[in-house]
């Protein structure tokens, strides 16, 4: 059996943070809840190359969270990506991955198409440009429905779903992850993405993981017509 050991333990933006080392892999606790480690990482990878895959040019995406840095590697690897915006709230995170976890991602955030900012996703969608974006992956949580911190909740509401859709580009891609399916997210997505898919990656646990993957409209009046269709969208308002 491996020992764990605590490489360093942080008061961070949303309470403790902790880095851990288990033989060759590290994982992050925050809060005493396990966040994230460096084994598997294979949706977190899709998140970022199936919205990668269908975005369009010149291929600028917004990564929502660092992590270990799966996501970020995914989508430097990938031949259509110009420019990565990486948004982490927690400083320690960003240090860890530029030292401890580098090797996890082969220094990635060393890549000059890389941007890293220190903030909160939603307080920085609110000052990114209007459709300024190809793809947007968004990786904060367990999914819609299991939040890591409350104040999340604003991201999958009705209007958290419209801003992340201003920072797109038309034809844009939002891809979101999830350790459970998320219906309700789901449904409020079709109200304002078309082509809305499903991709299911088994987890070896009882529930996949699941990447929920749109396109921001063309035509963005028809976004307004089914924001008209009422009772579809069952997620609160900010
Ligand atoms: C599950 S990890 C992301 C995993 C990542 N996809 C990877 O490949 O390793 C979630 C990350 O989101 C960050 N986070 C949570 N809420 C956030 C928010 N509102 N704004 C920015 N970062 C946030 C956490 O600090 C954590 O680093």
């Amino acid at each position: 059996m491996e020992e764990t050991e605590t490489v360093e333990r942080v008061a961070g933006v949303c309470g403790e943070l902790v880095l851990r080392r288990r033989g060759e892999h590290h994982e992050i606790v925050a809060n005493g809840t396990f966040l994230m480690d460096t084994r598997g990482g294979t949706s977190e990878r899709l998140l970022v190359t199936a919205a990668a895959d269908h975005m369009p040019a010149p291929g600028r995406i917004m990564i929502g969270g660092l992590g270990v840095g799966f996501s970020l590697a995914a989508a430097l690897a990938h031949p259509g990506v110009s420019e990565v915006h990486v948004v982490e709230r927690e400083p320690a995170v960003v240090r860890w991955n530029s030292g401890p976890l580098a090797p996890v991602h082969g220094d990635a955030l060393r890549d000059p198409r890389v941007r890293v900012h220190v903030d909160d996703v939603v307080a920085w969608l609110e000052g990114a440009a209007p459709a300024s974006l190809d793809a947007v992956c968004l990786d904060v949580d367990n999914g819609p429905d299991w939040l890591v911190t409350p104040d999340n909740a604003r991201l999958y509401s009705d209007a958290g779903l419209a801003a992340l859709v201003r920072v797109l580009a038309p034809g844009g891609v939002l891809a979101v992850w999830s350790a459970q399916p998320a219906p309700a997210f789901e449904a409020c997505m079709r109200l304002h993405l078309d082509e809305v898919e499903v991709v299911e990656v088994a987890a070896g646990t009882a529930q996949p993981d699941v990447v929920l993957l749109g396109r921001r409209p063309l035509e963005s009046v028809r976004i307004e017509l089914r924001r008209s269709d009422p009772g579809r969208c069952l997620l609160p308002g900010w």
